[in-house]
C-alpha cells in the first residue's frame, strides 16, 4: 500500500522511453491557457511550499524545545498534504495535457530532462524524505512524553533529512528553469 505512489512514476517512466506520449491532446487555445496557468499555479504551490517549511523547520530546531520542533514536524506533514500534493497533481496532470505543441513525452528534450528531474525528486520524497520526517515525529513525541532533551539520534536524522530535502528542492528548480528557458538538451 505504501509503495502505491511508485504506479504512476512506472508508467510515466515508461511512456517516456517507449514512443512519444500525450502529443495527441489536442485543446482549444482557451483551455490549454488555463491548463498553462493550473501547471504554473502548481509549480507555485509545490516550489513555495517546500522552501517554506525547510524554512520554518530550521527555525523550530534552533530552538532545540521538544514541543516547539513536534509542533513544526506535523505542521510540515500537513503542509505536504495541503500543499505539496496539490501541487504535484497541477504540474504534472496539466503538464501532460499542454504538451501537444512541442510533441509530447519523448519530444522535446527539456520536458523529457523537468519530469525526470520532477520524478526523481519524488522518489527522494517518498523513500527518503517522508520516513525521516515520521522518524522526527517519533523521536520528539518520545522527548515530551520522558520529559527529556531531545536525542542526538534526532539532530542526527534532521541533519539528513536537510540534506535529502535540499537535493529533492534543487531538482525541480532546475526543472522551473528548463520550463522557462526550453533548452534544446539532445535529439
Ligand atoms: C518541477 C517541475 C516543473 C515546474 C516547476 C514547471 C514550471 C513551469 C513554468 C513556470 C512554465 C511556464 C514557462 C513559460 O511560459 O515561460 C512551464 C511551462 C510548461 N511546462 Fe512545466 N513545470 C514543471 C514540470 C513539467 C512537467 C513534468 C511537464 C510535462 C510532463 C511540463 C510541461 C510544460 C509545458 C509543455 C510548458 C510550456 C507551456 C507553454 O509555453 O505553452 N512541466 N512549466
Amino acid at each position: 500500500m505504501n509503495r502505491l505512489w511508485t504506479v504512476p512514476i512506472a508508467l510515466l517512466l515508461t511512456a517516456t522511453i517507449t514512443e512519444p506520449a500525450f502529443a495527441f491532446v489536442d485543446i482549444a487555445p482557451r483551455t490549454r491557457q488555463l491548463l498553462v496557468f493550473l501547471h504554473v499555479f502548481g509549480a507555485v504551490l509545490f516550489l513555495g511550499n517546500v522552501i517554506v517549511t525547510a524554512m520554518w523547520m530550521t527555525i523550530a530546531k534552533r530552538t532545540r524545545d521538544a514541543n516547539t520542533i513536534d509542533f513544526a514536524c506535523k505542521a510540515v506533514i500537513r503542509a505536504d498534504w495541503m500543499f505539496t500534493l496539490p501541487g504535484v497533481i497541477l504540474i504534472l496532470i496539466p503538464g501532460l495535457l499542454i504538451l501537444e505543441p512541442f510533441g509530447g513525452l519523448g519530444g522535446a528534450s527539456w520536458v523529457d530532462m523537468s519530469l525526470a528531474l520532477f520524478l526523481v525528486s519524488g522518489i527522494i520524497w517518498g523513500a527518503v524524505l517522508v520516513p525521516l520526517q515520521k522518524r522526527m515525529v517519533e523521536l520528539t513525541r518520545e522527548a515530551r512524553e520522558l520529559h527529556i532533551a531531545l536525542s542526538d539520534r534526532f539532530y542526527v536524522i534532521h541533519r539528513r533529512w536537510t540534506m535529502w530535502g535540499g537535493i529533492a528542492t534543487l531538482l525541480p528548480l532546475i526543472a522551473l528553469y528548463l520550463m522557462v528557458v526550453k533548452p534544446r538538451l539532445w535529439g
